[in-house]
């Protein structure tokens, strides 16, 4: 079956975010371009706010967490908030702050894993560097994005001569010593770290002298695509999550006029448990709606019950079915790639799903004309974990956790559906609408 208009513009849309956002730092960088762009205007928390009915904002913390909104047509404390959260980071490797090392003529780079990479996905690839650069002004230090476009850094794997069993053992690497990235050719480590300063100080148009310190991210330059018999298909890296991210924020900004306020919450952090000051375990969530409900004078009442009117969609990329592993899954629940948004579900609440919030997303789903899936891990393997269960245990507000269908998930080169992007669209936009 032959793609639609629609779908395709959804996936080349989410293809062009995730082209823009090598970082976390990045992506909410392209999500302020696109709420811009949309009407929204920035709010700072350090400044007093003042939001009128109808009102679009955003306000950033930490430099890599975004909560956007639309306050609602209706009043507050009956419509509740429409929430949808999401996370902007991705798992891979970072650098370390004195990154360069030298020997046997090679400089290297040192790096620590962020999260849960499948690490032997990034050898062999076409790496580079993005993320921020606090850079020395006359105005005090000054936080800059930065981001190479060009392959800057390689993991070459080793030769199968050296290595007989890989195919059997699967590619092993020690994280101290054998993920070190390829920089140059450089004798000693003075060299390597003025070379390293050097690159990245032309990078911002700076002066190595000025730079006071960085956050740097790996990436792979190579843009996603859409793939398959009929380009049902997409890869690209960081689909978990910046394709949950695009798909709230797409959502937030069609919402017509709702009635409820409408809240796209993407965070920082979540790879890594979330547990920051930015991050889904933090206050921000819980202090953006503290505002907006002081902005709304509701007393303590009705803040009260504003939440419980609320509702809370955690969107995270869900596992698909994978033809050649099926002992991987549970039997009852093979999610196939564009067969819809999937509603996750752990008994021991690793997801938040209860079966009256299932229920509320599956008449979304067919409000919006989309199918819809639900998934269960096997019950011998770990299940994991997202922003879900902490964002809903702090608001204390009914939640679900869905999500698309991904395939090789923290690959640096994931493969979703063409069509479950647009289909999470307009599901999310009819929750934001409800
Ligand atoms: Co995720």
């Amino acid at each position: 079956m032959p793609l639609n208009v629609q779908a395709r513009t959804a996936a080349h849309e989410l293809i062009d975010f995730i082209d823009a956002s090598p970082s976390p730092w990045h992506a909410v960088a392209s999500a302020e371009d696109l709420l811009r762009a949309n009407g929204f205007s920035s709010l700072e928390e350090g400044e007093r706010w003042r939001l009128a009915s109808g009102g679009r904002h955003y306000v950033v913390r930490g430099g890599a967490s975004i909560i956007a909104f639309v306050l609602g047509s209706g009043q507050l404390a009956e419509d509740g908030f429409r929430i949808v959260g999401a996370h902007t980071d991705s798992p891979g490797l970072r650098l370390k702050p004195r990154a360069a090392m030298a020997g046997d003529g090679l400089a290297r780079l040192a790096v620590e894993v962020y999260g849960g990479p499948i690490l032997a996905t990034f050898t062999d690839r076409d790496l580079s560097l993005a993320g921020r650069i606090v850079v020395r002004s006359e105005a005090g230090p000054k936080t800059r994005l930065l981001r190479f476009e060009r392959p800057l850094v390689r993991l070459p794997n080793l030769a199968i001569h050296m290595n007989r069993e890989v195919n059997e053992q699967g590619l092993k690497l020690n994280k101290q010593t054998e993920l070190p990235l390829i920089l140059g050719l450089l004798g000693n480590e003075e060299e390597a770290d003025g070379r390293l300063r050097t690159l990245l100080a032309d990078a911002v148009q700076g002066e190595a002298a000025n730079l006071l310190n960085w956050e740097l991210a790996v990436y792979d330059v190579q843009k996603g695509c859409l793939w398959g018999a009929d380009e049902e298909f997409i890869a690209d890296s960081q689909l978990d999550n910046l394709a949950s991210c695009h798909a709230a924020l797409t959502a937030l900004m069609a919402a017509d006029e709702p009635s409820a306020t409408a809240v796209a919450a993407l965070f920082d952090h979540e790879e890594v448990g979330s547990g920051s000051a930015a991050g889904a375990g933090g206050s921000f969530v819980t202090d953006v709606l503290a505002r907006i409900c002081s902005q709304e004078e509701l007393d303590g009442e009705d803040r009260y019950r504003a939440m419980a009117r609320s509702f809370f969609i955690s969107a995270d990329m869900a596992h698909a079915y994978h033809p050649n592993f099926p002992a991987a899954y549970e039997p009852g629940h093979k999610v196939t790639v564009n067969g819809g948004p999937v509603i996750k579900s752990n008994t021991n609440q690793r997801y938040t799903t209860s079966a009256e919030t299932a229920a509320r997303f599956i008449t979304l789903c067919e409000k919006a004309g989309v199918p819809c899936q639900q998934y269960a891990h096997r019950t011998d393997l770990g299940c994991g974990s997202t922003i879900g269960p902490l964002v809903s245990a702090k608001l204390g507000i009914a939640s679900v956790d869905v999500g698309s269908p991904l395939w090789a998930m923290h690959s640096v080169r994931e493969s979703a559906g063409t069509r479950d992007h647009a289909y999470m669209i307009a599901a999310l936009r009819t929750a934001f609408e409800s």
